[in-house]
């Protein structure tokens, strides 16, 4: 055995020799729009953000977007829109960011946690359809890590029982599936701005639907519910919401990025399909799994490890200089938090939970959706950057097989 076959976590010579390309989302033409919307004297709904929604809307083919001030504010609006009763429930994914759920819990909704299809990381159409009850208002699909889920059958099952269907696309801007969009198959679609998205401001969302009255309840919602601010007289709030306006020194910096945002999904996809193809052929590793149909943007590229330990798998691949994380969250998001392992609400009454609105009882614990669980544990996840190129890719599949050699047999 020679130093470069000897894995590094045993002392050998790392893979990677060099450290890879810098993320650098930011450029010319972001520090012009900001400059210009600074010069304008005006932040507050601005003109750089009112650009932004009408072209997000022109490029996703949509009637309407409201941009927003994250991911967490943008599911939430979409929730408020379609203006639940509290103890309704609404299904969503076993494993996601507490954005997809936090604002469940303000509307005072049930999460319901449909479990994966096995090998899949999506969740599960027939779990779906197994967790509905009287009580359910709607499905939130997460399309995870930028893989679609199986929208076919999920829309099937929504308009069979007369349910509404959130998208949570944070992970999965310009995401395919059997041709359209993520994001514009159901009644409305959610998108986040954070720091480590396709389309990035740092902070930020938006908001697209077709559904002109679910329109208008989102931008309300936004807004502290203020139905007449542009009109004189007295002030008039609809119903109840929140400020989740957009800033407009973020609107410029999203307007910019949407003149990018198509082409960071091309090079990741790409790429991440390149992987796939480069270590598709080694025993005991599955690659990203992708929807039938679907076409994987790679917000997160994802491999189960089925013969080996992933904890030490992914230990070997960091010694070889190859940034490998485990377990994404480790846990479903239903035994992330306080908030629902412990039901630790609003003060001490854990509303919506035990309350007269809902009279059975939930419980959030371990078993509620054991693939999620099992393959979670398995899995090993590798941010991919825009900025990277397919020699950068070689040198991962090579360390992933170097590693599956030197492990093989350790477990
Ligand atoms: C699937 C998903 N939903 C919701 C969110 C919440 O977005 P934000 O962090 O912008 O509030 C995120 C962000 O990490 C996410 O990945």
């Amino acid at each position: 055995m020679n130093g470069y076959d000897k894995l590094a976590i045993d002392g050998g010579t790392p893979v990677r020799q060099k450290a890879f390309p810098a993320r650098k989302p930011f450029g010319n033409e972001e520090i012009r729009l900001v400059t210009e919307a600074l010069e304008s004297q005006n932040l507050f709904l601005g003109s750089k953000t009112a650009q932004f929604e009408k072209e997000f809307a022109g490029k996703y083919g949509v009637k309407t977007a409201v941009a927003c001030s994250s991911g967490t504010a943008a599911v939430h609006m979409a929730i408020a829109a379609l203006d639940p009763n509290p103890g309704d429930e609404i299904i969503t994914a076993p494993v996601t960011d507490f954005g997809t759920i936090a604002g469940m819990l303000f509307q005072g909704v049930i999460p319901v946690f449909a479990d994966w299809k096995q090998n899949s990381f999506t969740m599960d159409p027939e779990d779906i359809e197994r967790k509905i009850t009287p009580r359910t208002k709607a499905i939130v699909v997460v399309h995870l890590f930028g893989n679609p889920c199986e929208m076919d059958a999920i829309m099937d099952i929504a308009r069979r029982h007369e349910l509404k269907v959130i998208e949570d696309c944070c992970q999965a801007y310009f995401t395919y599936y059997k041709g359209k969009l993520c994001g514009t198959m159901g009644d409305i679609g959610c998108f986040s701005m954070q720091q480590s998205k396709h389309l990035t401001a740092g902070e930020g969302g938006v908001v697209i639907t077709n559904d002109e009255t679910l329109a208008m309840r989102t931008g309300l919602f936004r807004d502290k519910g203020w139905e007449n601010r542009h009109k004189w007289g007295p002030r008039s709030y609809s119903f109840l919401g929140l400020n989740y306006r957009m800033n407009d020194l973020t609107g410029a910096v999203a307007l910019a990025q949407l003149g990018k945002v198509e082409n960071t999904v091309e090079v990741m996809h790409t790429l991440g399909d390149y992987l796939t193809e480069s270590i598709k052929d080694i025993p005991g590793i599955n690659p990203a799994p992708v929807t039938e149909g679907g076409r994987h943007s790679y917000w997160l590229y994802p491999i189960k490890f089925t013969d080996y330990d992933a904890v030490k798998f992914v230990n070997a691949l960091g010694a070889e200089k190859i940034p490998f994380a485990w377990g994404y969250t480790v846990n479903p998001i239903y035994l992330c938090t306080d908030a629902l392992t412990k039901q630790r609400t609003f003060g001490q009454t854990s509303y919506p939970f035990n309350s007269e609105y809902y009279p059975h009882k939930v419980e959030y614990k371990e078993g509620l959706c054991p693939v999620a669980e099992r393959e979670l544990k398995m899995l090993g996840t590798l941010r991919i950057y825009e900025s990277w190129s397919k020699e950068d890719i070689d040198d991962i599949a090579k360390a992933i097989r170097k590693v599956a050699k030197g492990l093989k047999g350790s477990v």
